[in-house]
């Protein structure tokens, strides 16, 4: 049980668009009071907000920025700051779990920030602990303060000639994401964002580095991005894009993204919608990441090298181009030329400086050292929750819940994202599944998923990959329909 705030980031959908932007706020305000003079982005100084307060820093992957970054926005909050940052030489490496680890450290900080290979290992982390976690990156899953860094800096490329911020500054954004859209974590995040924002996508991958499938799927159950395909489209622009695919919300505010591979959902045009996408003839923002090499198969990293292709000034001499803004969340490798470095539009090392006071921002805010930038709790899921010790397991081999030192005490829990076809989505890593069969505890029977199974009550449901595990597991067919726990 958390103390008084209730809340943790390990999701960019932890935070509303509305405590987003009022963590901004305060960001601008750290920028206005502490910068260096003619160094606009750079923070020097510190205040005195979270004097007397830790922050631990637990990072079992490698990193600069980001574990630097919140050191940086730690220390210049007044607090201090205590870091395990070497996995070979943290107890990791002598097998302990996330949950001890969490467990350990809430005795000795007020405030976790966890880097970790394991998808989902941040919520296992937040599971196991009664003080704030943010993820710093887990995995190929999620990355949601380089999410805010990002943001942040899109936002301050929308000020107008007077300097000020428009409300609806990350709305109606063209940004194409280019890269390893696959493994690249801060790539998901970012969609997620931008799609809740009303921005358009337009997902650029390297060959064989499309978003994921849980992405994909997510980008279209939860954001409502229906995908379209551009031959369907009356008057859709020809070659416009570097993909064939549109993915249009049905609602204001139309949120559209061109993704390759589509699934066979599709939805026709307005006019008004038409014209919008006609309307995006120029690119706001491109955003650039390198190919997550160490999480691919060895026998596949130089192919994949080979193929992956850079950006350079004359790549962007497009017209569409003209007045993009370059990010890139770092560390580059060959994807991005240095001679951008010279280009005003190329701003990643603004937005990696700006993760200093955003990151101030959010640790004030879970610390409560300013008050009413979060609600105290979490808004709840929109979909029903599912745990049981028996059944189905998340089917992503990344995930925590199926990792070694972990999976003796996760126990794995799903949300019901769909009920024709039954569709659980791991509550850690996001991975869905369509399981076939349907079980009641109470009187040990099954039937298939396709059946009368929503008249089981949830906390008597078992859910079964298919027939063999279910009996297996000493349940029995059900030819009857199943009736509710009484
Ligand atoms: C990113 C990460 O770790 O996911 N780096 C960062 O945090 N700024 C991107 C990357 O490693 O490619």
């Amino acid at each position: 049980m958390k103390g008084c705030m209730l809340r943790n980031v390990v999701s960019i959908d932890d935070l509303t668009n509305e405590e987003i932007e009022s963590l901004f706020r305060l960001a601008d305000e750290f920028l206005e009071k502490m910068s260096v003079p003619g160094h606009p982005h750079r923070l020097t100084g510190r205040n005195d907000l979270a004097q007397g307060r830790i922050l631990a820093t637990i990072f079992a992957e490698p990193s600069t920025r980001t574990r630097l970054s919140f050191e940086s926005a730690m220390l210049r909050l007044g607090g201090q700051v205590i870091s395990s940052a070497d996995a070979n030489t943290s107890s990791a490496a002598k097998g302990e779990s996330i949950a001890d680890a969490v467990r350990v450290v809430e005795n000795y900080a007020d405030l976790i920030v966890i880097r970790h290979s394991f998808e989902g290992a941040a919520r296992a982390a937040a599971d196991y602990t009664s003080i704030p976690v943010i993820n710093a990156g887990d995995g190929s899953h999620e990355h949601p303060t380089q999410t805010l860094c990002d943001l942040y800096t899109l936002r301050i490329a929308r000020k107008t000639k007077s300097g000020e911020i428009q409300t609806d500054a990350l709305r109606d954004l063209n940004v194409v994401l280019r890269g390893d859209l696959h493994d690249g974590r801060t790539a998901h995040s970012l969609a997620f964002a931008l799609a809740r924002f009303g921005s358009q996508i337009l997902p650029d991958p390297a060959p064989g580095c499309d978003f994921p499938e849980h992405v994909r799927r997510r980008l279209a159950r939860d954001y409502g991005c229906f995908p379209l395909i551009s031959s369907d489209v009356d008057n859709l622009p020809q070659g416009a894009f570097p993909a064939d695919v549109v993915y249009v919300t049905p609602e204001e505010p139309h949120q559209l993204a061109l993704l390759p591979d589509v699934d066979n959902v599709w939805v026709r045009l307005s006019k008004r919608q038409q014209k919008s996408i006609r309307g995006m003839k120029h690119v706001d923002a491109f955003y650039a990441t390198r190919l997550q090499l160490e999480r691919i198969p060895p026998e596949h990293r130089d192919q994949m090298r080979k193929q992956y292709g850079s950006i350079d000034a004359k790549f962007l001499n497009e017209k569409k181009y003209r007045h993009s803004r370059v990010l890139h969340p770092l560390p580059r490798t060959d994807e991005l030329s240095y001679e951008l470095d010279r280009d005003e539009r190329g701003v990643y090392f603004q937005q990696a400086a700006y993760g200093v006071p955003v990151r101030m921002a959010l640790i004030a805010a879970l610390l409560e050292l300013q008050p009413g930038l979060l609600s105290p709790v979490e808004a709840p899921g929109k979909y029903a929750e599912y745990q049981h010790p028996q059944g189905i397991h998340c089917g992503n081999k990344r995930c925590v819940t199926r990792q070694k030192t972990e999976m003796h005490y996760l126990v794995p829990k799903f949300w019901i994202v769909d009920n024709q076809p039954l569709t659980t989505r791991c509550i850690y890593c996001d991975f869905e599944i369509e399981p076939k069969i349907v079980a009641q505890a109470s009187t040990r029977r099954f039937t298939d998923a396709t059946s009368t199974w929503r008249e089981i009550d949830l906390n008597d449901m078992v859910i079964f990959d298919d027939e063999t595990s279910a009996v297996s597991a000493g349940y029995q067919r059900n030819q009857v329909m199943l009736s509710q726990k009484p």
